[in-house]
């Protein structure tokens, strides 16, 4: 197994950082969440960043955060492997082919998705604001489909794909490990 990280990303709401807590409990492999290390960076929200320093700001931050994961080496200290880790990538990052590459090199990409419909029940039931979403002045529905219409070859690059609508957080967890241990 040289692949050691399992990398899950896809569009917003497809169930990404429910499954990656999963897998990380269940595994007892670290979680690395790069939206979590870019607002800690950044001391404030993901929304705050889009709204006061703007998406081209926020990209810049998604980047560099995803070369230093892609790029970290840590070792077990008693068997010397390279440790295995859960990572959750933002909705967007495929959408830059720098992360893609980077990450495919680090480990076994896998997305997750959802018919829009089920999306956007998640998004109106959630307190979290997604400025991708919020932001774009149309209809919840309609910008859904639009904005995975246009990441459609961007989420394509994914090893595997799962869709989530009709799947407990368990059950897309167990999938997406056997995707995993079947690319590893
Ligand atoms: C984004 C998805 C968000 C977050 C940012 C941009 C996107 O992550 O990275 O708001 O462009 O799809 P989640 O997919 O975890 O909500």
């Amino acid at each position: 197994m040289h692949k050691r990280k399992l990398i899950l990303t896809g569009f917003m709401a497809a169930g990404k950082s429910a499954t990656a807590r999963a897998l990380s409990s269940r595994l007892g492999w670290r979680l690395i969440d790069s939206d979590r290390i870019i607002s800690a960076r950044a001391g404030k929200s993901i929304a705050a960043i889009f709204a006061e320093d703007g998406e081209a700001r926020f990209r810049k931050l998604e980047r560099e955060v995803i070369r230093e994961i892609a790029q970290d080496r840590r070792r077990c200290p008693q068997c010397g492997e390279p440790m295995p880790a859960i990572v959750a990538a933002g909705g967007g990052a495929l959408v830059d082919d720098n992360n893609y590459r980077a990450l495919a090199a680090a480990g076994v990409i896998i997305g997750l998705t959802a018919d829009p419909s089920v999306i956007a029940a998640r998004v109106a039931g959630s307190r979290e604001v997604r400025p991708k979403l919020s932001a774009s002045g149309k209809p919840l529905l309609q910008a859904i489909t639009e904005l995975m219409e246009q990441r459609r070859e961007a989420y394509a690059k994914a090893a595997a794909t799962i869709d989530t609508s009709s799947l407990s957080v368990r059950q897309g967890a167990e999938r997406a490990l056997e995707e995993f241990v079947a690319r590893a």
